[in-house]
């Protein structure tokens, strides 16, 4: 995971050694936030209907606001649902758009970040001061941090009941994105608006970025499934990810209960998410229990840890990027096995104390072994 070299210090642990980093006790994460520079795109790619990689932009959508007349049934279409082949997200496109990108421009990226992921990893450990019952576990080499084969058990153990619900989340994408500039719609008979009523819900489909941003002193890149844009993209070196726009679904909200519930784990999601790639606006399409579309408003990423501020058992952005940036100045200094047959892994599990990190060896690492040629290349 990262792309320093090893500390021969710390080189010859015994296997299964056990590393604990604590959450508690959780003040000591308040204070001074830790500063975030802004994400900056280094590259995006694509992926299409048949989950074929391509390194351009030719499935970013635009951002059209649905139709809540004639669009607003989240269940329509789920006979047709292609779903994604496969649930986990193997770190290789990262790694191929990295590459291509290297041979393209002759940049180094890879070899100037601490830690190199997928955006959704980052979520997660920027979420942990504030997650309950919610167990993670992921693999890192010291090239890279990646999903296990538990995260893909949890995700696979979905019922059929959350699978169709998971459905009304791609589905809203569908009906809130066109594959053009909004500016170039004419009229509300384009084919483009009536494809996307029509519209086949496809999963293997996916538009990435590929960002850089730095937390306090942890070069990061990440790569992230990104919804939409609000416009076209700038041409390079502009930074594109303020044109960047999240989509999200959410249960209507008519009970103070419901409000606290969707304040307190929905939009600290949502917020960590979009915070860590850039994306200024989140557009949520609220949904009542049949699935059906009752109403969208928009929110500013920046703007949400106001909402919730001062509030009674709500989170706190500062904590979370605290937290974040001691965690992982802390496991670059675990994770340091020079090798790539020795992978860690890094666990959050009941009673939700500490994340606990241990090595074992894995035999050959494709994976890492990619990054290595990289550093080296
Ligand atoms: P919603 O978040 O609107 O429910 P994303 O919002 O990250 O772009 O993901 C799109 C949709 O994928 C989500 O829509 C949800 O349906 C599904 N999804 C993503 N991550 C999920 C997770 N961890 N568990 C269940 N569903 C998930
Ligand atoms: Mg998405
Ligand atoms: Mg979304």
């Amino acid at each position: 995971m990262a792309s320093s070299r090893s500390n021969p210090t710390m080189k010859q642990r015994t296997l299964q050694q056990v590393f604990r980093f604590s959450l508690h006790p959780i003040h000591r994460f308040e204070g001074t936030c830790a500063t975030y520079k802004q994400p900056v795109e280094i590259t995006s790619f694509s992926y299409d209907s048949n989950k074929v990689l391509h390194m351009d932009d030719r499935e970013l959508r635009y951002y059209y606001p649905p139709n809540l007349v004639e669009e607003a049934d989240l269940k329509n279409g789920y006979d047709a649902y292609i779903p994604k082949e496969n649930a986990r997200e193997p770190i290789d496109a990262l790694l191929d758009a990295l590459f291509h990108h290297q041979q393209k421009t002759g940049e180094k990226t890879i070899s100037s970040a601490d830690v190199v992921s997928w955006r959704g990893i980052f979520t997660k450990i920027l979420c942990t001061p504030f997650a309950r019952n919610e167990p993670w576990e992921l693999g890192a080499t010291l090239w890279n941090e990646h999903e296990t084969d538990w995260s893909t058990e949890q995700a696979n153990a979905l019922t059929p009941q959350h699978k169709e619900m998971m459905y009304w989340g791609y589905k809203f994408e569908t009906l809130c994105t066109i594959p053009k500039p909004p500016k170039e719609i004419k009229s509300s008979d384009d084919p483009d608006l009536v494809n996307r009523k029509l519209g086949l819900v496809n999963t293997n489909i996916q538009y990435c970025s590929v960002a850089k941003a730095t937390l306090g002193r942890n070069r990061l890149i990440m790569g992230a499934e990104v919804d939409c844009s609000d416009d076209v993209k700038p041409p390079p070196p502009q930074n594109p990810v303020g044109s960047y726009v999240e989509l999200k679904t959410s249960k209507v909200i008519q009970k103070e209960k419901e409000q606290f519930t969707f304040e307190r784990f929905k939009l600290l999601k949502c917020w960590a998410q979009s915070f860590l790639i850039g994306t200024p606006k989140i557009v949520f399409g609220f949904r009542n229990e049949m699935g059906i579309l009752q109403s969208v408003k928009e929110f500013k990423t920046l703007e949400i840890p106001r909402i919730v501020r001062g509030k009674p058992g709500m989170w706190d952005p500062t904590i979370c990027l605290n937290f974040a940036n001691q965690f992982l100045e802390w496991l670059r200094k675990v994770v340091v096995i020079d090798d790539p047959r020795t992978s860690y892994t890094i666990m959050f599990r009941k009673p939700f104390k500490n994340i606990e990190v241990v090595h074992a060896s894995v035999g050959k690492s494709a994976v890492a072994e990619r990054f290595m040629s990289m550093l080296e290349d």
